[in-house]
């Protein structure tokens, strides 16, 4: 099987975007396989530090194994936002395909500092993880905000991204392009696509769109065509998992089964991960 770098190379050239959504439990991970499986593309799952706490790393890493090798299927594991080399750090030692370090709402400098670090301990090791940073703050947690939180969504510049990759050597860059993380009820700004073009254009690595949810259709296309290698979708699912669940809850007030209360919300999942990565993958 191709490794996750030889898969975001071939969505660069092929542009398109690898899925990367975000599970809290194995429900999620069964409902994003399962579209995954069913569209045969493959699929990155991310865990944040919450997320991680809650599933436990080691299982997390055991479960993705399990599902690649005995099922010979595409899907990769990623520690979504780690605030510290040392959370990082944990995830790699975990065996985690990728991993986020996210400084976008710290110092520059130290963001650079910390992110150096982060890129020379994955270049030491015996296998390959995708070190991928962050600059530009889009706000924080995958919710239903209002409106857009004071001082997210100031746009990176290219002079910024360029001087950002050159000094800390990472593999991809998520930068500030339009998008808030969170669906915004007040709706949320087009991804500047001429930027993402740009950044790229000068960068020359593969760019993640973080945010997805809450996006229009033509925004995810016109920055994948830009030049966006993988989209981050949370919120989206969360809220699908959620009002699922309630539904399914009150509809069968008598059932104490849980792989029956809770099959409709991995179905709600699958559905919502479907109709993204047939998007993402130009397949509609
Ligand atoms: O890293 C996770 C994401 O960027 C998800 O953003 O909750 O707006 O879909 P979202
Ligand atoms: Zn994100």
């Amino acid at each position: 099987m191709k490794t996750l770098r030889e898969y975001i190379k071939e969505a660069e050239e092929k542009k398109v975007a690898i899925g990367h959504f975000n599970i809290s439990n194995l429900e999620g991970l069964h409902g994003i396989y399962q579209a995954a499986k069913k569209l045969n593309v493959p699929v990155i799952i991310g865990l944040s530090e919450g997320e991680e706490d809650f599933v436990g790393k080691d299982e997390a890493v055991g479960m993705i194994k399990q599902i690649r090798e005995k099922e010979n299927f595409p899907i990769f594991l990623n520690a979504d936002h780690h605030y510290s080399f040392e959370r990082v750090k944990a995830s790699i030692d975990a065996g985690f395909d990728a991993v986020i370090f996210d400084g976008a709402n710290i110092s520059l400098e130290e963001n650079i500092k910390i992110t150096k670090q982060c890129v020379e301990y994955a270049k030491g090791l015996g296998r390959d993880v995708l070190v991928e940073a962050e600059i530009g703050y889009i706000g924080s947690g995958s919710n239903i905000k209002e409106t857009i939180p004071e001082g997210a969504g100031i746009k990176t510049t290219p002079e910024e991204a360029k001087n950002f990759v050159e000094m800390t050597g990472i593999d991809m860059l998520a930068p500030s392009v339009g998008s808030i993380h969170g669906i915004i009820k007040s709706g949320k700004p087009h991804i500047d696509a001429d930027l993402v073009a740009e950044i790229k254009k000068v960068t020359g690595i593969p760019l993640v769109l973080h945010g997805g949810s809450g996006l229009r259709d033509e925004d995810f296309t016109n920055g994948i065509k830009a030049g966006i290698s993988i989209v981050h979708i949370n919120t989206e699912i969360r809220l699908a998992y959620d009002e699922a669940l309630k539904k399914s809850l009150v509809d069968n007030p008598g059932e104490i089964v849980p792989y029956k209360i809770l099959q409709p919300a991995v179905e709600a999942i699958e559905k919502v991960v479907e109709e993204r990565l047939k998007l993402f993958n130009s397949l509609k």
